[in-house]
């Protein structure tokens, strides 16, 4: 345990692609205390309607990185021409370039999930049911950095739900897939703030 105060868990829990160390196991008990933390996060109804895929077999990780690869590499074609522009821009591609190299060697792919499709729902049908499992997994991610485990939120391989759902054996017509989160102990636990604009720009007192 790192022992960091709930402030500075909160405000140091950041993306970690390049700081995974890859060389180092990842523990079943470890990443089930993190799991059970996650189940402490509210959702919609009283049903606990998600599950967590926790994938450490090499094969089906193998299989995972190379649909979350193959969606990377024309990103960072997208965004070549903004990178050029923007340091901030090119630190992210070198980042995701780096994890699409080494994403079959990240010891554990978590793959939260939601029972219950929302293809074409309304909005509100929607929100309900994302925000059902999302506060779970940003909790698992919060109780992963407090043991020292780096995580990144992605969503790349959502462009290939289908055959992730074969990999894994999802049953797709009922759940989905919510994001693909890496996981691996850190290389150094000491992380900084992230930087952020001031809160003016994004917060409206009693109106926008
Ligand atoms: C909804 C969502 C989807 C994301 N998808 C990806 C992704 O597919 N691949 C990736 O490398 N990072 C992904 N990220 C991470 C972001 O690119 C970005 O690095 C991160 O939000 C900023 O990190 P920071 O808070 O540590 O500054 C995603 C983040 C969010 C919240």
């Amino acid at each position: 345990m790192l022992n960091l105060t709930p402030d500075e868990l909160l405000a140091t829990t950041r993306s970690v692609r390049k700081r995974l160390d890859l060389t180092r196991p990842v523990e079943r008990e470890v990443l089930e205390e993190c799991l059970r933390l996650a189940q402490q996060a509210p959702t919609a109804s009283f049903a606990q309607n998600w599950h967590f895929v926790v994938v450490t077999d090499a094969d089906r990780r193998a299989a995972l990185g190379e649909l979350w690869s193959s969606v990377a590499g024309p990103y960072l074609q997208q965004r070549s021409a903004a990178a050029a522009a923007d340091p901030r821009v090119a630190r992210i591609g070198d980042a995701v370039r780096h994890l699409a190299a080494h994403i079959h060697e990240v010891p554990v792919h978590v793959v939260p999930c939601v029972e219950g499709r929302t293809d074409g729902k309304p909005a509100a049908a929607q929100a309900s049911r994302w925000a059902s499992i999302i506060p779970a997994a940003w909790s698992f991610m919060l109780a992963a950095r407090e043991r020292g485990l780096g995580t990144v939120w992605t969503t790349f391989h959502l462009r290939h739900e289908r055959r992730a759902a074969e990999i894994l054996g999802v049953p797709y017509d009922e759940v989905m897939q919510v994001a693909l989160i890496p996981v691996a102990y850190t290389i150094g636990t000491d992380f900084k703030r992230g930087a952020r604009g001031p809160l003016d720009t994004l917060v409206h007192w009693d109106q926008w």
